[in-house]
């Protein structure tokens, strides 16, 4: 095609792909070309403006490595990963909401007993909390034997791989549920932080004007075979930014109230979370139970 106009450059660039590739790779680029190009015409785009936006990645490849993924933070800022995690984990059944993975996790995380304290540095004025629930299925029954890690920040608004002060896994640990599904693990209430923004993704925080806190949450991972696998964050019901998440990842069914523990605990407070798991797809229920 030698006479490419604005009104057919996505048909002529759709038509190059190969009648080879597969219908995934057709469906998500069929799309791509036709929303990019629709975004060009309609935001105007310059020259220049493509060129600063090239070196903005460019930028953000730089300051990426195996343990900082400056991308993830950009799809975060722009609401791309929670609208990805609600589509790919719809609620069907009635099972917990999950929200964005974000860029902390660990895995293997020291395996602790039931009650056990993740806290390896205490802070000075911060709260401890027990936090304890019940994982159950979708049909109300306890679960016995998931997998659940835990992750939360220190005080000071970091998680310990960003905090060379912090020991190995602070504040990391993986809890096994009991017989009667329950999981229970001693912590600190955690504090609203800034996702990193000495890059990439706070030039795109200046250009959008927006701040880049989170409120105070703690990080869940469930995990057991037969289930669906669930990643969310649980919410303290009385920090700061649960209105304006800087990555728009909060939601109503994932807070949680820290009350006061009361004489004789020892922790300054509680809170307790059930979950719900759903059956992993292709799982029959077992009706008889
Ligand atoms: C987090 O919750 O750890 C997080 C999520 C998205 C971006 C940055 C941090
Ligand atoms: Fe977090």
């Amino acid at each position: 095609m030698r006479n490419v106009t604005q009104q057919n450059i996505s048909d002529v660039v759709i038509a190059a792909l190969s009648s080879d590739i597969p219908a995934r790779n057709r469906e998500i680029l069929e799309s791509l070309i036709r929303h990019i190009h629709a975004f060009c015409i309609e935001a105007k785009i310059t020259h220049a403006e493509l060129i600063e936006a090239c070196q903005f990645l460019v930028r953000a490849g730089h300051i990426s490595d195996d343990a900082r993924n400056e991308f993830i933070l950009l799809s975060d800022i722009l609401g791309v990963e929670v609208l990805v995690d609600m589509l790919d984990h719809a609620v069907t059944d009635g099972e917990s909401e999950s929200t964005v993975l974000g860029p902390f996790y660990r895995d293997n995380p020291p395996v602790l007993p039931k009650g056990a304290s993740i806290v390896q540095k205490s802070f000075e004025g911060s709260e401890t909390v027990r936090v304890r629930g019940t994982v159950r299925d979708t049909a109300g029954r306890p679960v016995e034997g998931v997998t659940v890690d835990v992750w939360e920040d220190a005080p000071n608004g970091l998680y310990e791989q960003q905090d060379p002060n912090q020991p190995d896994y602070n504040l990391r640990g993986r809890f096994l549920t009991d017989e009667k599904g329950e999981y229970e693990f001693v912590g600190i209430r955690p504090v609203p932080y800034p996702i990193p923004y000495d890059g990439a993704a706070g030039e795109l925080l200046n250009y959008m004007g927006h701040h880049p806190w989170r409120p105070g949450h703690i990080h869940f991972m469930l995990k057991k075979d037969g289930y669906q696998g669930l990643v969310s964050q649980i919410y303290d019901a009385d920090t700061e930014y649960l209105d304006n998440d800087a990555v728009f990842a909060v939601k109503e069914s994932l807070i949680g109230k820290m009350g006061t523990a009361g004489a004789g605990a020892d922790t300054d407070l509680v809170m307790e979370f059930d979950f719900k798991l759903k059956p992993a797809t292709g799982t029959m229920s077992v009706a008889a139970e």
